[in-house]
């Protein structure tokens, strides 16, 4: 693994725009229905508002799901021609926006227009009978947007149109949080330009606590940097594959996905073990983790709160950097492109994304990839 963060000029001092939090995630899938069923049945988010030809929305159907933080909507076309299906038939099931809410939809946009992004759809006014919202969007990577969303003092559900659905008796919460980070792979060197994308339309700035230093070489076919917000809510790793001894899981990744896309979304948890153990009985795939890991467990990471023998059995990471330390594991993609996947994350102190567990994290990755024949 190159140094890569010495190879990066400063970064500048921009002014941040006035970005309040990620306000939603979301998708676009073959079949919201039953995609929606899955994040109910498997992950424990509750169905809370739907929009769709029932509705009077014609041409999509969106089921949105929360958890605490967490709101995920999964949107499906219902007519060939709309655009999404052409997305879909691009990219397949994965990440269509990373929305964020603001103070002012039409400052963002202009701002992030003048500052050099692509926009995607000039502010507009929604409005229903909770009130109203103003929405705009500009590209990022691949065919993922950002949404700018004003809500002014809208009181409904979710977002006009959406109407609210019956309580879910079917979701059982699981413990997340909120989102911890989003992960974006883009092409072969794309990487610093989309670092400078961030910095110069957002002002966000590389995160000082991720170095990629000292990962090892044989699996480190990809390269990472980390930009963040002001307060570091927002935090959004850019990888690139890198020349290695195998082909890159980020070239897999941008293969299935025919372009860069989002690669995963960490979930934190208020108690990892007791999700885990939750999302396994549901039938939530993870990668496993070589046992060897945990014999030296303790030797690399000190004193934990948890089990080790939990942690052995439900295969979680540790690791630790010098602010604490922090729990995670990975599920193996949730659909049948090797391409969109989620992390849960409990953090501990550390602000790190887990850098002693990229050899693991590699080589389990890898094991899947040969499954596949891409190895
Ligand atoms: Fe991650």
């Amino acid at each position: 693994m190159q140094v890569y963060s010495e190879q990066l000029s400063e970064l500048e001092r921009v002014e941040p725009l006035p970005i309040r939090r990620i306000h939603h995630v979301e998708l676009y899938v073959g079949n919201a229905k039953q995609a929606s069923y899955f994040y109910r049945r498997a992950f424990g988010f509750e169905l809370i508002g739907f929009a769709g030809p029932e509705t009077g929305v014609r041409e999509t159907a969106s089921y949105v799901l929360r958890q605490n933080k967490v709101t995920l909507v999964v949107t499906a076309p219902v007519f060939s021609d709309h655009p999404a299906t052409e997305w879909l038939a691009k990219h397949g099931d994965g990440v269509r926006d990373v929305a964020f809410e603001v103070e002012d939809a039409e400052f963002c946009y202009r701002k992030a227009l003048e500052r050099g992004a692509r926009g995607v759809k000039e502010p507009t006014v929604l409005e229903d009978e909770h009130g109203k919202v103003i929405i705009a969007a500009i590209a990022t990577y691949g065919d993922v947007i950002h949404s700018f969303i004003q809500r002014e003092s809208y009181a409904g559900i979710f977002l006009p149109p959406y109407k609210p659905t019956p309580k879910d008796e079917l979701a059982q919460p699981v413990g997340f949080k909120h989102i911890d980070h989003v992960v974006g792979n883009v092409g072969w060197n794309q990487m610093n330009e989309f670092v400078a994308f961030y910095n110069r339309v957002f002002g966000f700035q590389r995160f000082v606590s991720f170095d990629d230093k000292d990962i090892s070489t044989e699996y480190s076919a990809l390269r990472s940097t980390v930009v963040a917000n002001e307060n570091k809510w927002i935090k959004f790793p850019i990888n690139e594959p890198a020349e290695g001894r195998r082909r890159s899981q980020i070239e897999e990744f941008i293969l299935y996905n025919n372009g860069p896309g989002v690669q995963h979304i960490a979930l934190e948890c208020e108690n990892i073990v007791h999700t885990v153990r939750q999302l396994k009985a549901n039938g939530v795939e993870f990668l496993a983790t070589p046992t060897t890991y945990y014999d030296m467990l303790e030797a690399r990471v000190g004193k934990i709160d948890e089990d080790v023998d939990s942690l052995r059995e439900l295969n979680i990471l540790v690791d630790r950097d010098d602010k604490g330390y922090m729990l995670q594991i990975f599920t193996k993609p949730v659909q049948d492109r090797p391409t969109l996947f989620y992390e849960l994350i409990q953090r501990k102190g550390a602000e790190s994304f887990g850098k002693g567990n990229f050899k693991a994290l590699f080589e389990a990755i890898e094991r899947e990839q040969a499954l596949r024949g891409n190895l």
